[in-house]
């Protein structure tokens, strides 16, 4: 298909830049009858920090609840808008993961947020959202 997307992959981080993406992804798909992903990659601690390795997989367990109930509330937005979306979890560097996952699952694009959850409000692109559009070989829509 030329020019419309069938398969978009939105990336999603439980910010508010994020639920503006993921609600521009529902319309674009609405307009097309695209199927929405929605990915969340838990960014795990480097272990080379963490002293502990129960320490580490409590953490982690944490995350992963935490995680499950992040992506609740955008299947609850899309619900909401009559829409039914996929949703995937992985583990580890963010940028990276989204990139590997829209290539091997052929997705048209990627919708993604200009900044998510990091703290230095100044600048205008987070290093997520930086990377995957440096890298991946689909466009990316990044929503401000
Ligand atoms: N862990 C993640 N899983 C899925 N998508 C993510 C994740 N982190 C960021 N994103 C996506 O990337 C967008 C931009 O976030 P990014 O992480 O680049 O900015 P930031 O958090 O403000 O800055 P930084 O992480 O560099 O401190 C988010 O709106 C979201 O769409
Ligand atoms: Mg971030």
């Amino acid at each position: 298909m030329t020019g419309v997307a069938s398969k978009i992959l939105v990336a999603v981080d439980g910010s508010e830049n994020s639920v503006r993406a993921f609600e521009r992804a529902l319309s674009l798909a609405k307009g097309t009858g695209a199927q929405v992903t929605a990915v969340l990659v838990i960014e795990t601690p480097p272990t080379v920090y963490v002293e502990s390795q129960k320490l580490l997989y409590q953490l982690l367990q944490n995350f992963r609840k935490e995680s499950a109930k992040v992506l609740d509330r955008y299947e609850e937005i899309a619900e909401k808008q009559g829409m039914k979306v996929e949703s995937a979890v992985m583990e580890g560097d963010p940028a990276s993961h989204i990139i590997a996952y829209a290539e091997k699952g052929g997705f048209d694009m990627i919708v993604m947020g200009s900044r998510g959850l990091g703290k230095f409000k100044g600048i205008v692109l987070g290093s997520t959202s930086r990377k995957v559009l440096q890298n991946a070989k689909c466009p990316v829509l990044i929503v401000k």
